[in-house]
């Protein structure tokens, strides 16, 4: 009988990960024998990790919080948009080879299209935040075709830093001119931690947003932000920050263990749940 396939997270911490919960059904429901593990990997071990994969016995896996960056630049091979994102999120072998992918981008673009269908014919996208987390959202809403997207940060040299990046279709703003931008705002999202548990409110007034505006949260602890709170107190559709990562999961999921699963309502009750358990 082949050995069950192992696939792990690495991260640092990484107990506070919902990715097992979400392998771990999918393994679950498909009935395949493998495992998803978690593994604490200091920034400085990184590397030694990553160059043992295969003789630790794992066929690839997740990375997170802080390795995405420094794992971009240690796998052999990446995806066009770990390339532009500059972070991979899931790595596998392919011919002893270390190959990366960042499928935040593509997850989060899946999101919207579960929760705000026709959100590519929003017109313009306003994104709060500069980080890593913003260069992957900013992707994946290039990708769907949006091609007025207004990056507006705490620190405007990094959103200007983004802006270039990108190229057409992408400016930078400074935040005091964020009230005026709402106003022809289709698609809003918000990328900053801000509104995190344990961080402060996001302080934004959303009155000049548009009647038919999308606001987009990436932070799920807690799921229901203030920001989207707000944005549902004015009617305005909502999505929240557990879709992307329902959906960023699934073609690791498929590369590891040839089963391609689906985001179901059944999963996401199952991981809200252990968010309202422990958040
Ligand atoms: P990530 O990879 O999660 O995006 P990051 O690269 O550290 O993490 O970026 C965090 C984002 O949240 C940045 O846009 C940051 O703004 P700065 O570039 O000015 O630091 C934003 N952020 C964090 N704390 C913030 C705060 N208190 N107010 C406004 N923005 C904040």
């Amino acid at each position: 009988m082949a050995e069950p396939r192992r696939a792990f997270i690495c991260g640092h911490p990484v107990g506070h990960s919902r990715s097992p919960l979400i392998h771990g059904h999918w393994l679950d429901q498909h009935g395949i024998a493998g495992t998803y593990e978690r593994v604490d990997v200091a920034p400085d071990a990184l590397a030694g990790f990553l160059a043992r994969i295969e003789d630790s016995g794992f066929v690839g896996g997740n990375v997170t919080v802080p390795h995405k960056e420094l794992a971009a630049r240690l796998v052999d091979r990446c995806d066009q948009a770990a390339e532009i994102i500059g972070a991979v999120n899931t790595l596998w072998l392919e011919d002893g080879r270390l190959c990366g992918a960042n499928t935040d981008a593509c997850g989060f673009g899946a999101s919207l299209d579960a929760a705000a269908p026709g959100w590519t014919e929003c017109g313009v996208a306003t994104v709060l935040g500069a980080g890593g987390a913003a260069r992957a959202i900013v992707h994946a809403l290039t990708r769907g075709g949006m091609n007025d997207i207004r990056i507006v940060n705490r620190t405007h040299g990094r959103a200007l830093e983004l802006a270039d990046r990108i190229g057409a279709g992408a400016s930078a703003h400074p935040q005091a001119a964020l009230g005026e931008l709402l106003s022809d705002t289709g698609l809003l999202v918000n990328t900053t931690s801000m509104g995190m548990a344990g961080a402060g409110p996001l302080a934004i007034d959303l009155a000049p947003l548009p009647a038919h505006a999308v606001v987009a949260d990436i932070v799920y602890v807690p799921l229901r932000t203030p920001l989207l709170a707000a944005a549902r107190e004015r009617g305005l559709t909502t999505v929240d920050g557990l879709g992307m990562l329902l959906h960023q999961a699934v073609s690791g999921f498929e590369r590891w263990f040839g089963v391609r699963p689906e985001v179901t309502d059944t999963l996401r009750d199952i991981v809200v749940a252990d968010l309202e358990d422990a958040p």
